[in-house]
């Protein structure tokens, strides 16, 4: 069986472009694969050193939406990226196999430069060494379980090839250690937000949370982006660049061709259409929520399985790092 490692970092709930970007495929690709799921933590830091307090709650909150979602224990191990300091260790061996220059070359580094250049002023000071280091500690993250395949959005391609070419380097110098890992890029990489932005995400305000309430739901949808043309109520509208339409393909609205058809020949009003909507959105995600009041309420049980999957992590990275540790002719005592 072949394994697959993918991940989050918890810096906040997970949310319908989670769901449909990663979310769905993951739990359907954990019966047929030794998945692994990373609670990136030290991640998180990297970026929120100055607030332990969110990276930790989140850590719950995230998990919480993974077994909502329908990540399954007994199939998968979800697990906290801090408890395995093998990583750690192989990230410190990682380092030496990539230079600096090339690590600034990697286009999302090169994108968050940016915008911490922006937001902090040109001094570089807010460029750390940590943040620097991410795709080598991502690295370690995929090769300490020794994964095959590593599922992602688009942003994460850049470091995934990162990741490729030190472990090749590392297999090419210390001999063949670890696989190779692939990256499979998710159909759907990014959802689009209700206000018509190319991307649904925290930092851009528009994001329906797989824990969010009817109340909230309905409130987000009616204040969605719609054919602009369309004034009158029974005015015939190009459901193609509405992001009601949108959404009623995303989540599959039984009547969408109904949808569309009626909104061509001016036969649906906007507030309706939104209306059913927002009732399909939070049906379809009753089950989540049931799921994840289920975990709520039982917390000792969700401890549990992130003890679990941690173990079980732990374990394979053991094992990973005894043959890293003999490659690299550092296992003194043995
Ligand atoms: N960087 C990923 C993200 O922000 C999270 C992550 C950390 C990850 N380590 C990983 C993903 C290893 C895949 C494999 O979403
Ligand atoms: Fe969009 Fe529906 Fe209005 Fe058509 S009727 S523009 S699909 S909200």
């Amino acid at each position: 069986m072949k394994t697959i490692l993918t991940g989050d970092r918890p810096t906040g709930r997970l949310h319908l472009g989670h769901y449909f970007g990663s979310l769905e495929n993951r739990v359907k690709m954990q019966y047929d694969y030794d998945t692994y799921i990373l609670i990136a933590d030290v991640q998180a830091l990297t970026d929120n050193f100055n607030n332990p307090k969110k990276v930790r709650d989140n850590v719950r909150e995230v998990a919480l939406d993974y077994l909502a979602a329908g990540i399954d224990p007994k199939q998968a191990h979800i697990y906290i990226q801090s408890l395995i300091p093998e990583t750690s260790e192989l990230t410190v061996y990682f380092s030496n196999l990539v230079s600096v220059p090339r690590l600034f070359r990697n286009p999302t580094t090169k994108f968050e430069v940016a915008q911490k250049r922006e937001l902090f002023g040109n001094e570089g000071e807010s460029i750390t060494y940590g943040f620097l280091g991410y795709p080598v500690s991502q690295a370690a993250d995929i090769a300490g379980v020794n994964a095959n395949i590593v599922p992602v959005g688009e942003d994460q391609l850049p470091h995934l090839e990162q990741a490729r070419e030190i472990i090749r380097k590392f297999n090419n110098i210390y001999g063949q250690t670890f696989n190779l890992p692939e990256a499979v890029l998710s159909k759907t990489p990014r959802i689009k937000g209700l206000d018509g932005n190319e991307k649904m995400s925290k930092s851009l305000n528009n994001c329906i949370y797989l824990a969010d309430t009817p109340e909230e739901i309905t409130k987000k949808v009616m204040s969605a982006v719609t054919d602009p043309n369309k004034i009158r109520k029974d005015d015939p509208a190009n459901p193609n660049v509405c992001m009601v339409y949108y959404y009623h393909q995303l989540i599959k609205s039984p009547n969408v061709e109904e949808v569309c058809s009626e909104c061509k020949k001016g036969e649906r009003g906007c507030v309706y259409c939104k209306k059913e909507l927002a009732r399909n959105i939070i049906e379809f995600l009753k089950p989540i929520q049931e799921r994840r009041k289920y975990y709520e309420n039982n917390p000792e049980e969700v401890e549990k399985i992130l003890k679990e999957g941690t173990e079980a992590t732990k374990k394979k990275a053991e094992e990973v790092m005894k043959r890293v540790r003999e490659n690299m002719k550092l296992d003194y005592f043995e």
